[in-house]
């Protein structure tokens, strides 16, 4: 059993799965190229463990997947995730064709004891693209037709867990279900965010989603669970304005054109009700070719990262932690010349005294450690938006189903 705040989750530990049939929601959206061809499987790896220990059980195991959602580039069948799997595992995943018609219940039917299945993008069933409450998505045709193949359900997909979609709060609300190990991890580390005893508690948080990064400041805000707030990105921006430091003209037009100018209000009142939120002394900007490092409040260039004097004050308040989280880029990543910042506070978060939980694609890609790591250092989380959902306070469907629903 997992605590998170007033959930209680069952994980594997507590699912007497045996020799059964076990339906396990995973998250292998992955991105992929032109040509509809996965670049990248490190979400396939994270699974791995949960997979594995179904299989040694001899429970004969069942894949549910999305990917992409429909009209984007990325919403492609999950044939080729199930021969990545295949090969990983050592042991045939057989690919079912079909979501949840006849061919798919036939298959499902015909699984031995330790074999595995992966049916198709559950997002080819238009059901699961729509969010709608647990009782709700547990009526759905998606879950009335699979749920009596199975005996048990898994979610071991935290990177989902803030969408009620069918495969995530439908099962959960019909089948004993359970966390499994990627999802555990998950939870133990959003669990160390909530323990007051972890203190001081130092949140770093950069990147372009501002908007969302406002709400999650102000429910470390409301709640008292950071003890320093430290910007960077274009919430560093934001929030040097806010503090009434005019930057150049360059990044002033940069800043209105993401809309987060918009926020500026938020930013202030935050502020003014003594957030103890923390702005770069410094940073690296572009003009033409040139990059140069300058102070703030002498800011001419184009802003693209945080310059030196900033990482070694943010370093230094990061140092003493019992908890870090890191969460979005310092600076412009995807440009080599304006990674520095990000990677310096990646090494500091790491090396803190305390515990490090780094998150959002950018950050845990340069990392250098597989998403889904854990360790008594560090968590790599695999969740983009869940993460930043469960940092604002929202409450994430997926654990909620998990915590309430089933008949275990
Ligand atoms: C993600 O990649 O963040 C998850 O797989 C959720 O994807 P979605 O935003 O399409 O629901």
């Amino acid at each position: 059993m997992i605590r998170l705040g007033e959930l209680s989750i069952r994980t594997l530990d507590d699912l007497d799965a045996r020799g059964s049939r076990v339906l396990v929601r995973v998250d292998f959206n992955s991105p992929v190229n032109d040509a509809g061809m996965l670049m990248d499987d490190s979400r396939i790896r994270a699974h791995l463990q949960t997979i594995r220990e179904l299989l040694e059980r001899d429970n004969a195991v069942v894949l549910m997947s999305h990917q992409g959602r429909p009209g984007g580039r990325d919403f492609v069948s999950l044939r080729q995730h199930a021969k990545v799997l295949s090969a990983y595992l050592g042991q045939e995943v057989k690919f079912i064709d079909d979501v949840m018609g006849p061919y798919a219940r036939d298959s499902i039917k015909s699984l031995r004891p330790g074999e595995a299945a992966m049916l198709e993008n559950v997002r080819f069933a238009s059901e699961e693209l729509v969010e709608a409450p647990l009782r709700q998505q547990a009526n759905t045709y998606l879950v009335r037709y699979l749920s009596p193949l199975f005996q048990y359900y898994v979610n071991d997909a935290f990177a989902t867990a803030h969408r009620s979609e069918p495969s995530v709060v439908g099962f959960p609300a019909v089948l004993p279900s359970a966390a499994g190990r990627l999802m555990e991890r998950e939870v133990a580390a959003l669990a160390k965010v909530l323990d007051r005893s972890l203190s001081p508690k130092v949140f770093v948080l950069g990147g372009a989603r501002v908007a969302d990064t406002i709400k999650v400041i102000e429910n470390l805000v409301r709640n008292r669970l950071a003890d320093r707030i430290l910007t960077g990105g274009l919430v560093g921006e934001l929030f040097t304005v806010a503090k009434g430091i005019m930057l150049s003209t360059s990044s002033m037009e940069a800043l209105e054109r993401s809309g987060a100018l918009a926020l500026l209000p938020r930013a202030r009142r935050l502020l003014m009700m003594g957030a103890p939120i923390e702005v770069p002394v410094d940073y690296k900007v572009l003009e033409g070719e040139e990059v140069r490092e300058e102070p703030m409040g002498r800011v001419s260039g184009l802003i693209m990262d945080v310059g030196g004097g900033t990482v070694d004050a943010y370093s230094s308040m990061v140092e003493e932690a019992k908890l870090v989280v890191l969460r979005g880029p310092m600076g412009v990543v995807e440009d080599p010349r304006f990674r520095e910042g990000t990677e310096a506070m990646i090494r500091a978060a790491m090396d803190c005294k305390g515990y490090a939980i780094l998150g959002g694609g950018h950050v845990a890609a340069m990392s250098g450690l597989e998403p889904g790591t854990s360790d008594a250092k560090v968590h790599i989380s695999t969740g983009a938006a869940a993460f930043l959902a469960f940092l604002s306070g929202e409450g994430l469907p997926a654990l909620e189903a998990l915590a309430g629903g089933g008949r275990a």
